[in-house]
């Protein structure tokens, strides 16, 4: 979910609306608005930030105080009702609120028995009651006492912004595990789940920490525990510019985000591989460096996309570095029992920085006594800071609720951690070690070739767009390509795709081969390359359409396959970083000839801050 909230001279409406769009991003089924002009106005319904703008068309809105909310529903269905911002049962207060209330139902029965009762079926609802039952309570309790008692009272995760009808010219936002950033301006403030509907007004920002309360008036703030313990804070500079928030001259975030792989990637490894390309630096390791290279193993933990590259990261570093790597689902990891101690160095890799089961998973790694690293795209986010090292991937901000630019920059950070380590601990020749370095500074130029094909695989795509499902097939560290890229297909056009390692399709997959199944190979040229062929004919045998990512040259597999994506050649320890990209291209033409929503597609969210 998105929050944004305002308090300051200018009118809210516009900044607010604004804000939602940018933040759209993180959840799209429901918007709303409430804003603070001596009465409380709120407004919401069900759907997009366009129909709530629709929604308010007619209003007469004024104010210079608000918060808004889009919402990826946890409790209750999507509708106008569960729609935020929640009201307490006498209109005392106004609420936004990410994340969940797990302790709600037992605090709703305690409010009902107390007379409250509910017009939603959320937990925020509760809380935003919970708040003003204290408020009504006693003598002296204010809107910040009333916020920092009911807060007390929760188990649970949050991110919230309140407004009190009583108390003229303030908003009072608290942090518990989901992401809140506080924006200044000249006599302004501006509140946010992330920075992106910040950066239009300012780049000082302070992030808030979990168990931060923050009551911010019109010409100041204080921070404070949920305990009423000062909190001091710092003033940080965003890195992020408009242009990074608009779509320029592409019909989607996503084929923008694509398109900008070749910079994406070099600014990945730009600066962490020396001018002369002999030395691979990855300055935030530093510190922790001899205690990896002293692991009993690594543990790469992370969702969806990211969870891929930690997949490709496990190949290159047990093949170079030598050392034991497990890659495991972050929301398994965290509720088994894992047997980690202090030798143990667990990785989070996640774009957001802020996905709650990879933060979770990793807090419970910390307390165990392991090293705990992130590889993490948004500066500021949790786990970046939450680690004891760990390095940024420099993809800018993306946007797009299918990961793109940012799986190819988690990639690229894997495949320098891996050389360091490999050359740290000398189980890499220099020779192979300068080839690799080389090899990967080639990469964003055939990326470049390989968008330029894009009319070709929007041919392709038009060819499978009304498929019913799809196989993705690989090997080695071109299998979670496979995943990558079947996860893109059912992600943003509703195909069912499924990945597969190849070698596994015998025992199963290989069922649903006939002539209507497209079958996606990932047949770039290695070690595994004569098995894949195998593979591809087992598939041909069965009538299967073969559509097979292949090396430039290698011309064997034409007659074998229907239709061919070309990649440059590569050393095998590169090629995740070109053959995903043809894959990306696909699914991105078939899911818009199918008339896909590709940028926000249906019940996801781009960061998942529940659990
Ligand atoms: C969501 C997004 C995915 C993403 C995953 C992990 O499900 O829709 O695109 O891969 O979260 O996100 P993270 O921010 O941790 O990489």
């Amino acid at each position: 979910c998105g929050i944004v909230g305002y308090i300051g001279d200018k009118d809210v409406y516009p900044i607010l609306i604004q804000g939602l769009q940018r933040l759209e991003y993180r959840g799209y089924d429901s918007a709303g608005l409430a804003i603070y002009n001596d009465t409380l106005q709120v407004f919401k319904c069900k759907g997009r930030v366009s129909d709530l703008e629709k929604h308010v068309a007619e209003e007469n809105i004024s104010g210079q105080i608000g918060i808004g909310h889009t919402r990826w529903a946890t409790h209750g269905e999507p509708n106008d009702r569960n729609a935020h911002p929640h009201t307490s049962m006498n209109g005392d207060f106004v609420l936004v609120h990410n994340g969940i209330i797990e302790n709600y139902a037992e605090l709703k029965s305690d409010l009902q028995k107390k007379g409250y009762t509910f017009q939603s079926d959320t937990d925020t609802e509760v809380l935003v009651n919970l708040i003003e039952y204290f408020y009504r309570n006693a003598e002296d309790v204010t809107a910040e006492i009333a916020v920092r008692l009911a807060l007390s009272k929760v188990v649970g995760a949050y991110g919230i912004v309140v407004i009190c009808k009583n108390e003229k010219d303030q908003l009072i936002a608290a942090r518990k595990g989901s992401p809140l950033v506080i924006g200044i301006g000249k006599g302004e403030y501006f509140i946010a789940s992330d920075a992106t509907p910040i950066v239009n007004y300012t780049d000082s920002v302070i992030y808030l920490n979990d168990h931060d309360v923050a009551i911010i008036n019109k010409g100041s703030i204080t921070l404070k525990t949920v305990e009423n313990n000062p909190v001091a804070f710092k003033i940080t500079k965003v890195d992020m510019t408009i242009g990074d928030l608009e779509k320029g001259d592409f019909e989607h975030f996503m084929l923008k985000e694509i398109f900008e792989q070749p910079k994406t990637i070099e600014d990945t490894f730009r600066g962490r591989i020396n001018p002369e390309h002999t030395e691979i630096v990855l300055g935030g390791l530093l510190d922790v460096l001899p205690k990896i290279l002293k692991a009993r193993r690594i543990i790469i933990i992370g969702c969806g996309t990211s969870w891929h590259a930690a997949l490709v990261g496990e190949y290159l570093i047990e093949e170079y570095a030598r050392i034991p790597v497990e890659v495991e689902y972050a929301s398994e990891f965290r509720y088994r029992n894992p047997i980690l101690n202090s030798e143990d160095v667990v990785i989070a890799i996640s774009q957001s920085g802020e996905t709650a089961d990879t933060l979770a998973a990793l807090r419970m790694a910390k307390e165990r006594g392991a090293t705990i690293l992130g590889v993490c795209n948004v500066v500021g986010s949790s786990i970046a800071r939450e680690t004891d090292g760990g390095v940024y991937t420099h993809a800018g901000v993306e946007i797009g609720v299918a990961s793109t630019k940012a799986f190819t920059a988690q990639v690229t950070i894997m495949t320098l951690f891996a050389l360091k380590l490999a050359k740290e601990n000398g189980r890499i020749s220099s020779g192979l070690y300068l080839d690799l370095i080389k090899e990967l500074s080639e990469i964003p130029e055939k990326v470049k070739s390989i968008l330029v094909k894009h009319p070709h695989i929007k041919e392709v795509a038009a060819k499978y767009k009304d498929a019913i499902n799809a196989l993705y097939l690989g090997r080695g560290a071109l299998f979670p390509v496979a995943l990558e890229g079947a996860l893109k297909l059912k992600e943003i056009s509703y195909i069912h795709a499924e990945g597969y390692a190849a070698g596994e399709m015998k025992h199963g997959p290989i069922a649903l081969v006939d002539d209507n199944l497209p079958v996606i190979v990932v047949a770039a040229k290695d070690h595994y390359y004569e098995k894949i062929v195998s593979n591809i004919q087992e598939v041909k045998a069965r009538k299967g359409n073969i559509i097979a990512v292949v090396t430039e040259g290698d011309t064997g597999l034409t007659s074998m396959v229907n239709d061919l994506f070309e990649i440059p050649k590569s050393h095998p320890a590169v090629s995740p970083l070109l053959a995903i990209i043809p894959l990306q291209l696909f699914s991105y033409y078939i899911a818009v000839m199918r008339g896909c929503d590709v940028d926000q597609p249906r019940n996801l969210a781009k960061s998942v801050t529940v659990e």
